[in-house]
């Protein structure tokens, strides 16, 4: 028989043993998740940056199950705490707009050409004057430091998959030869009621785990692209000193970063840069069932100043500075490419056409061979126009031992 004591010490031992049993199979599960390679999110950045030291420690999944946690606080959207600081070259380092009270301008809505106008128009009119509105994402660290090329992309809410294979493809960070290439998607708000449901809170976590993403809160329509080119100018011109050239574009091109470096290269004493896929003289259309249709109420001249196609081009830092101040001084345009070749124009900066930038269609004939041709491709600077799966398939191709018969020389 055992005394009562002893029973009260063999029972205080087994009961110690499960618990440490149970913390070290706690311990070991949570180490397995958070190293497991499903779950390693790529958010060194936005890691870098936080203060909260338990991130470090807890992993993903803790970082996960914390951001899906209701907000107890305030309402609405997160927004990227940003400290209203100037720094010595007297930039302002904070987006300055933080409430885009804007009626619609009422002026000439019982003129008679007003009324003759289509709703798009109309629309556009309406709110023209509202130049600038708040932001709902921003990423005031990401031109930190030197930065040769930054790559900025065109995108909305809903393409999430093309966002995740240019981030695999051409937009991924990297340093070549000691040059940085930092990569920024540029969004407006939902433009409807079903993508703010299903949408929004995603793409917040999406910025979560790359940090990459600007949004602003004007709603993401074609003619709201000009508000996306003069959002991203002033952005630029407050947030990034340290950024040599800016290669800008959509979410459905082909980019090669390689030639945009060989090609930067070789122009490096060249002023002013802005080359892309120009126009001169290009027609404003006038028929009504096209894309880009222009009455003459909104546009009277015959010619557009030469512009480059907005599915990709390049410009220098300093260039894109001057285009922000000039910019300010235009009305606003809706065709986006037509409106930055109107702000060279007053800066007196001719657009430089190069051959190997493809943004106004390739060949003619759809079924050309050349179209999917990765010697071609490899040979470009953009190609216009390749959805995710076919991106990654030419990115493959392109990037693998590819002999091509002949170098094609276009740079
Ligand atoms: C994680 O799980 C694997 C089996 O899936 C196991 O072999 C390994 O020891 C575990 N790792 C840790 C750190 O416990
Ligand atoms: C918006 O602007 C109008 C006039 O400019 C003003 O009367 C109104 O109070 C403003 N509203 C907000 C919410 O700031
Ligand atoms: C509308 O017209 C008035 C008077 O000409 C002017 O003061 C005002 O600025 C105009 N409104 C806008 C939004 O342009
Ligand atoms: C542009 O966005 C603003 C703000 O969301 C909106 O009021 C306006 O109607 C939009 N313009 C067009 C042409 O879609
Ligand atoms: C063209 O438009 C401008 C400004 O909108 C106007 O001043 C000019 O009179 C117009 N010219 C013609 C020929 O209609």
């Amino acid at each position: 028989m055992m005394a009562s004591r002893d029973k009260w010490r063999v029972y205080k031992r087994v009961c110690l043993m499960m618990f440490l049993a149970v913390v070290t199979l706690t311990v070991v599960q949570r180490g397995n998740i958070s190293t497991g390679p499903q779950f390693q999110l790529e958010r060194q950045t936005r890691m870098e940056i936080s203060d909260d030291g338990d991130l470090h420690k807890k992993g993903p999944y803790a970082l996960a199950s914390r951001f899906w946690k209701p907000m107890k606080s305030k309402q609405g959207a997160p927004t990227t705490e940003e400290p209203h600081h100037i720094t010595q070259d007297g930039v302002s380092k904070s987006w300055d707009i933080t409430s885009a009270n804007c009626s619609a301008n009422l002026n000439f809505t019982s003129t008679e050409w007003f009324a003759g106008l289509e709703p798009n128009f109309k629309q556009f009119l309406l709110y023209r004057h509202c130049r600038y509105f708040p932001m709902t994402i921003n990423h005031p660290e990401k031109c930190s430091g030197e930065i040769h090329l930054l790559m900025v992309v065109k995108s909305i809410i809903t393409q999430h998959d093309r966002r995740e294979v240019i981030r695999k493809t051409w937009g991924k960070e990297q340093v070549i030869n000691g040059k940085r290439i930092k990569t920024l998607f540029l969004l407006g708000a939902p433009s409807n009621e079903a993508e703010k449901a299903n949408h929004q809170k995603l793409l917040e976590y999406e910025d979560y785990i790359y940090g990459d993403i600007l949004q602003w809160d004007f709603m993401d329509s074609f003619f709201n692209l000009t508000l996306k080119e003069t959002h991203f100018l002033k952005w630029f011109s407050s947030y990034c000193p340290g950024v040599r050239y800016i290669f800008k574009g959509d979410d459905d091109v082909f980019v090669s970063v390689q030639n945009i470096l060989e090609y930067l290269e070789i122009s490096s004493d060249v002023k002013n840069i802005f080359a892309g896929d120009v126009i001169f003289k290009a027609k404003p259309i006038r028929k009504k069932d096209n894309k880009y249709y222009i009455p003459q109420a909104l546009y009277n001249k015959t010619h557009y100043p030469p512009y480059a196609g907005g599915g990709g081009f390049l410009m220098d830092g300093p260039l894109a500075r001057k285009l922000y101040s000039v910019s300010e001084t235009l009305e606003l345009y809706p065709i986006d490419d037509v409106f930055l070749g109107m702000c060279l124009e007053a800066l007196q900066v001719v657009p430089i056409r190069h051959n190997a930038f493809k943004t106004f269609g390739l060949m003619k004939n759809k079924k050309s061979k050349l179209n999917r041709e990765p010697c071609f491709f490899r040979s470009m600077i953009v190609v216009h126009k390749l959805l995710p799966k076919e991106l990654m398939d030419m990115w493959k191709l392109v990037n693998s031992n590819l002999v091509c018969a002949q170098k094609v020389q276009l740079l």
